[in-house]
């Protein structure tokens, strides 16, 4: 069958990767214009067949991100580039601004039709929000050959409601019906059931007619995943995913469980993606980079420790066969074995050689800097393992735009004393330098308030997490952190990786702290009078 997303048979599952949109929605997962891009431009590599790249009508930097990855991501042979818009004239007009210079764009319009929603939030009757939905699909079709409908909260709307409400959006043009589980309420059997239903009752949209349907589930009971692989078996052919699982709440489906259920159990569900899963770790890792959210260790698939066996008799097993306790190998997923990769007499070509073993492509200036990363390691540690090369292309390369950048840290603490940090920083436009010293309950508490001092950016820190990339005294230490916008709510996160745990952690904070002034619009100036702090113009110089 073909039809305007891509040529696909029955049993291909299409991928909507819904990070950038439903996943920003996540507390803390703010990104900034360019972070989305590079997302966008992983997930391509990752092979998704729908990218949802924002909601336009949100704000002019959603509009802007939507945009730009419609022009830099949306080529002939990339995904499909999706905006979402409420069901309002407004919305829709202005989530096509966004899309439409996509080679395949798409307008993914919604309308809330569980009685909850329909008492309390849109104040309408069915008949009314048939006709708002009626308003808004034709709207979004005479814009855009792709249209896709969801009605919200589907998994607590009344099914004949559903079916009358989807045959409406197919005959106004709809090409994907999406059916979301907004809340994560519903169980696996009766997904299955209701999708299977739906597609066998809708007029119009059966098998055979070109429309695709698709389900979107929340995790709220831990289900998201069981949920989508049911509907899947309803008959869906769209599943809506994010990377790591985030998104509202509990966050959504996670797109690697869906994907690696499939490849995994290609007898029991007879289906295909798309998706290129050596490239999931990369993308994994991205993610949580950028949005400050750790994946915890034992989340299926990606987690630090999902490849890991502890228990003697799985380590005895692996060591005779590794089918013994591993319904998949690490590599499918991009994760390297490669235990030793370089040491401190290597040189810039085989790091080069081997960064682009591991799928990045490093010339130039930024080979230079990345090599005195290397070095720096290699002296302090012996074995350079692939999980460090990886963590030193995050610190250097996924940081957001520098507003302060830090020159120099010195910390004392112990059990005598204060612990106290000296911090040196310069605004990394001006170049104009400031130091500041200030005293905490540990080193990194007083780093933290030396930085607060010199940048002026209000915030509570609401979570720190440090782990370290390799086993080892010696080891490489990943720290992220979230911090909080008081006025506005809004979190930021950043990432920090180093052999000084300090070290990393104030890179963390700096990257939360730049990412919150950018986006805010902050220029982290102090009142006059305000400044604690030295101000080192005259002697930076
Ligand atoms: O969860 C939900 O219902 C959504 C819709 C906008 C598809 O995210
Ligand atoms: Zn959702």
């Amino acid at each position: 069958m073909t039809d305007k997303v891509r040529t696909y048979d029955e049993n291909t599952v299409l991928i909507f990767d819904t990070t950038l949109r439903d996943g920003e929605q996540s507390p803390g997962a703010t990104l900034s214009s360019a972070e989305k891009l590079e997302i966008a431009r992983q997930l391509s590599m990752l092979g998704v067949d729908i990218i949802e790249a924002g909601f336009p009508a949100a704000s002019p930097d959603d509009l802007a991100a939507v945009q730009r990855i419609s022009r830099e991501v949306g080529t002939p042979d990339g995904p499909v580039i999706c905006g979402l818009s409420r069901a309002v004239e407004k919305d829709i007009l202005v989530c096509w601004e966004g899309v439409k210079d996509a080679a395949k764009p798409r307008i993914h319009t919604f309308l809330g039709t569980s009685d909850y929603h329909l008492n309390y939030i849109t104040k309408t009757t069915r008949a009314e929000a048939i006709e708002i939905i009626r308003k808004a699909v034709t709207l979004a079709k005479s814009l855009c050959d792709d249209v896709e409908f969801s009605p919200m909260d589907a998994g607590r709307s009344d099914p004949a409601f559903l079916v009358e409400v989807c045959a409406v959006a197919v005959q106004c043009g709809a090409t994907t019906l999406n059916i979301p589980d907004t809340v994560g309420y519903v169980t696996p059997e009766e997904w299955r059931e209701r999708i299977a239903n739906l597609i066998a009752e809708t007029p119009g949209a059966g098998p055979g007619s070109g429309v695709i349907w698709s389900v979107h589930c929340h995790n709220d009971l831990g289900l998201a995943t069981a949920n989508t692989l049911a509907g899947v078996l309803g008959g869906a052919r769209q599943v809506e995913v994010t990377i790591n699982g985030i998104g509202e709440r509990a966050g959504n489906t996670s797109l690697e469980e869906v994907v690696m259920a499939l490849h995994t159990r290609p007898q029991f569900y007879g289906l295909n993606t798309n998706i290129n899963s050596r490239e999931i770790v990369k993308t994994s890792r991205m993610v949580s980079n950028y949005t400050g959210m750790y994946v915890q260790a034992n989340k299926a698939i990606v987690g630090a420790n999902a490849f890991a066996h502890e228990a003697g008799i799985h380590q005895d097993g692996m060591l005779k066969h590794a089918s013994t306790f591993e319904i998949m190998t690490p590599e499918t997923i991009g994760l390297s074995q490669s235990k030793l990769v370089l040491g401190k007499h290597s040189g810039r070509h085989a790091l080069k050689v081997r960064l682009s073993e591991l799928g990045y492509n490093v010339e130039g200036d930024a080979l230079n800097q990345l090599f005195a990363r290397f070095k720096e390691l290699a002296d302090a540690k012996k074995n350079v393992t692939d999980a460090d090369l990886e963590a030193l292309m995050a610190d250097e390369f996924n940081k957001p735009e520098e507003i302060f950048s830090m020159d120099d840290i010195q910390v004392t603490c112990g059990t005598m004393g204060m612990p106290t940090a000296t911090v040196k920083m310069h605004r990394a436009g001006s170049g104009e330098a400031f130091i500041h010293a200030a005293v905490g309950t540990g080193p990194v508490d007083a780093s933290y308030k030396a930085i607060d001092a010199i940048t002026n950016a209000p915030n509570v820190l609401v979570e720190y997490a440090v782990h370290s990339v390799t086993e080892g005294i010696d080891a490489l230490g990943e720290v992220t952190v979230r911090i909080q916008h008081p006025e506005t709510g809004r979190s930021f996160g950043g990432y920090g990786a180093d052999s000084d745990i300090v070290v990393a952690s104030v890179k963390a904070y700096l990257a939360a702290v730049n990412r919150m002034l950018a986006l805010l619009g902050l220029d982290g100036v102090q009142a006059e009078g305000e400044a604690a702090t030295v101000n080192m113009k005259s002697e930076a110089k």
